[in-house]
């Protein structure tokens, strides 16, 4: 095996879900000393936190968790990303519609782009909800742990 993978989470503001998601899949990934095989980062639709730090929420229940975040900062997508990664996991339906209208026609027909949620179908909900307004962000690391397990499954049997 020596393939490598690469894996972009996509938010709005890029401080509280997907780098959450990036901080949680790049553990896993370490823990199965697979860091040199598979790449991780994450990335915002919306301007407003660029070069912010992860939500202080966000560090918290990575803290609580022994999860490092250090030198993460909030960028944007862009179009380059499409060709860059090898999956572009959205955190919620919004956030597809806005990155597939960056990537241009036809990347929303692209299997390598999805929303995170498509990989815990049996929760029955589509979107992972933002905390930056409910304020629950334990709610959010549950089902962002959950779904990068799927998701490290899956990138292991496809690498
Ligand atoms: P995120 O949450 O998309 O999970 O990073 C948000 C962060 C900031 C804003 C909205 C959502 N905002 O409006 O500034």
């Amino acid at each position: 095996m020596s393939a490598k993978a690469s894996v972009l989470f996509v938010c709005l503001g890029n401080i509280c879900r997907s780098p959450m998601a990036e901080a949680v899949m790049r553990h896993l990934v370490r823990q199965e000393g697979l860091s040199d095989r598979i790449e991780i980062d994450s990335a915002g639709t919306g301007d407003w936190h660029l070069g912010h730090p992860p939500h202080e929420g966000t560090r918290g229940v990575l803290d609580r968790h022994g999860i490092r975040y250090d030198g993460m900062k909030a960028r944007l997508v862009n179009g380059a990303d499409f060709d860059r990664f090898t999956y572009i996991v959205c955190m919620d339906s919004k956030n597809l519609k806005d990155a597939s209208e960056v990537f241009g026609e036809g990347s929303n027909e692209r299997s390598k782009l999805f929303t995170f949620m498509e990989l815990l179908p049996e929760r029955g909900i589509a979107d992972v909800p933002d905390p930056y307004y409910s304020g629950n962000f334990d709610h959010v690391y549950e089902l962002v742990e959950a779904g990068c397990k799927v998701l490290l499954q899956k990138v292991k049997e496809e690498l």
